[in-house]
């Protein structure tokens, strides 16, 4: 769990990056937003951004007035600028978790910020004494290859949607199989 300074940081950074690469977020969506910190930033410091918050939770709901949806089942009619994920996929199971990445990118026009535990982290980053050890737990491989049949990776939780016509100098991203060229 992150605090409200901590994201209100993280969703500095993530909005300023995304108008440098003149990419501007006019719509967003908080998937699984629990306290709904992401969606509570850009409510109050950009007022103009069309945003919407989900969670499965009933109760996370009608605390935080958040539209109930489960993104394993569901997907917008419209895509969202940017979409941001954040200490979700590890509950679910594989199966539910492909298939949320698959809504995740049908609701994404341009970035997705996502953030979810790996093997690695779970033995090297994460205090287990403060993080929910009850979840399903899979590799950093078994997340890029499901998130890389539609975005394109640039570091730092930031996924771009293939074909939002971003255009991203090579070394921005990471490096991709069809330049070989030495
Ligand atoms: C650990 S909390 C993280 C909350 C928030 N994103 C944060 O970073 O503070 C996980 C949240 O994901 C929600 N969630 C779990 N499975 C979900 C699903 N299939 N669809 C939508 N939300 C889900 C839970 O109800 C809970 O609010």
């Amino acid at each position: 769990m992150h605090s409200k300074t901590e994201v209100a940081n993280l969703a500095s950074a993530v909005h300023a990056l995304l108008a440098w690469w003149q990419a501007p977020v006019r719509s967003m969506l908080e998937v699984g937003a629990g306290r709904g910190h992401w969606s509570s930033w850009y409510r109050k410091t950009h007022p103009q951004v069309k945003v919407v918050s989900i969670d499965i939770s009933a109760h996370a709901c009608a605390e935080y007035g958040h539209e109930q949806r489960d993104i394993s089942q569901w997907r917008p009619r419209y895509p969202f600028d940017l979409v941001t994920c954040v200490g979700v996929l590890q509950y679910l199971d594989d199966t539910a978790a492909a298939r949320a990445i698959k809504n995740l990118a049908a609701a994404t026009r341009t970035a997705l910020y996502l953030e979810v535990p790996t093997h690695f982290d779970m033995a090297h980053v994460v205090e287990r004494k403060s993080t929910d050890l009850d979840v399903y737990v899979r590799s950093g491989v078994w997340y890029r290859k499901h998130l890389a049949k539609h975005f394109d990776e640039t570091g730092a939780g930031l996924w771009i949607r293939r074909g939002s016509g971003v255009m991203l100098y090579e070394l921005e991203h990471h490096a991709k199989p069809r330049d070989r060229r030495r």
